[in-house]
């Protein structure tokens, strides 16, 4: 499928976006592992999420679902009769590979070919010093993975790389193994996974840098409430930021500090926002968002270290850099190139098709702002995230953007074109 775009005149009123993706596979999965009864309430819709549903469905775990619940009976897993196709999931085929591990029997995960693609070193390594059995493909790199589950035994583990996905499958494998475990990230990724292991009466403590999780637990089940997507929200945060004359109000956002980074990156730019009724939803902070145009932005220099809680804005940053007066620029961002796409190069090579000024680097990209974009064709490259991005910038582009490939855009967010229909954009498919 493909969308055409025209430059967008004004976007203005009042949302509420779908339930965090994040978040929603970790329910799946806490739910599942858990020995009791789980309701999940606005869950994410988006293609990755049903991928762990259907997995856990295979793997013997009964669940119904209705338009805004999932309801699921955790309890006993069985070997799966068939593959486990996580699709294009990293996080399904990571999180549940930690799972996995330790579960009596035999299993084959495999993915879309550009899951295939992705890297499972990083979760192999850490996983077989705790015991288990898990093989990959072309000399444990990739998928398909193999997993013979072991009983574990509990890891001390400096992490190289800052992943919540590699994270979440070691804390993931330690509730099951023997003893007690250590685990280290170099920055503070997402902490979803901690946060829920706690909602669900999970024994994990912080101290310092240093999480440290108790061997052979037992979860309880619980009702949890899942709080709107803030990558989702980026999207629309950064076209009321960048369309003349906007004024939107996000409500019920998930507003984990370790997802919002890119709320202190258009603070620097000069972006205009408040975040208004702050709270608490099972044990996630949550909020509302005011946002409104902002004539003059700014660019700014993107660390190293800022780059796990921006991840998958990133490519939105891009976008803004092409606006915002003067230089952008994002570095220690390798981790970019092995995403659903290598999201350095796609981002960059489309954005230069609309005009941009950018300019590739090994870990990130240089963009020179003040510039007017101006329509043509691009393409998604099969990444949500680069289809999501480019339609903003369709929005500020002059004349009519074809983005072919924009289905992908189901695989997070089903409802984006629906979203920004209902504050007044208006879009043309074929
Ligand atoms: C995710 C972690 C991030 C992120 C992805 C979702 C998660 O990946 O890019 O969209 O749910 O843990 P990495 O852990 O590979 O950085």
């Amino acid at each position: 499928m493909n969308v055409i775009v025209q430059k967008a005149k004004r976007i203005v009123g009042e949302i509420e976006l779908p339930g965090d993706k994040s978040i929603t596979h970790r329910a799946i999965i806490f739910g599942s592992i858990s020995n009791e009864e789980t309701l999940i309430i606005n869950y994410s819709k988006g293609k990755d999420c049903l991928s762990t549903l259907t997995c856990f469905e295979k793997l013997g775990i009964k669940f119904e679902k209705t338009e805004n619940e999932i309801f699921i009976k955790g309890g006993e897993f069985k070997e799966p009769e068939d593959i486990l196709n996580c699709e294009n999931s990293g996080t399904t085929i990571r999180l549940l590979s930690g799972i996995l591990a330790s579960k009596p029997f035999y299993s084959v995960l495999t993915g879309d070919s550009s899951l295939r693609q992705r890297p499972m070193d990083r979760i192999i390594k850490p996983l077989r010093e705790m015991g288990a059995k898990i093989y990959g493909r072309n000399n444990d790199k990739y998928p398909p993975l193999t997993i013979i589950g072991k009983k574990l035994k509990g890891i001390n583990f400096k992490m190289e790389i800052p992943s919540a996905q590699v994270k979440s499958c070691v804390i993931l494998a330690t509730i099951f193994a023997e003893g007690e475990s250590i685990i280290e990230e170099p920055y503070q990724t997402r902490d979803h996974t901690e946060r829920m292991l706690k909602y669900f009466n999970g024994e994990i403590k912080k101290e310092g840098n240093k999480i440290i999780v108790k061997g052979n637990q037992i979860l309880k089940g619980k009702k949890i409430h899942v709080p709107g997507d803030f990558s989702s929200a980026s999207y629309f945060i950064a076209s009321a930021l960048l369309i003349p004359n906007s004024e939107i109000l996000i409500k019920n956002v998930n507003l984990n500090p370790t997802r919002t980074g890119f709320l202190k990156v258009i603070e620097r730019m000069g972006g205009k926002f408040k975040i208004v009724n702050q709270r608490e939803i099972s044990n996630e902070p949550v909020g509302d968002l005011k946002i409104e145009y902002t004539e003059k932005l700014k660019g700014v220099n993107i660390l190293p270290e800022e780059v796990p809680n921006i991840i998958d804005e990133i490519p939105i940053i891009a976008v803004i850099g092409c606006i915002a007066e003067g230089e952008t620029i994002v570095s220690g961002a390798k981790e970019l190139r092995v995403k659903e796409s290598d999201r350095i190069k796609s981002i960059t090579t489309e954005l230069k098709k609309l005009g941009a000024n950018i300019k590739e680097k090994e870990d990130g990209f240089i963009v020179k702002g003040g510039i007017k974009l101006k329509a043509t064709k691009v393409n998604s490259w099969n990444d949500h995230r680069i289809a999501m991005a480019l339609t903003l910038a369709s929005f500020i582009a002059e004349g009519e953007t074809i983005i072919e490939n924009s289905e992908c855009i189901d695989i997070s967010f089903p409802e984006f074109f629906d979203k920004f229909k209902e504050l007044g954009v208006n879009f043309n498919f074929y």
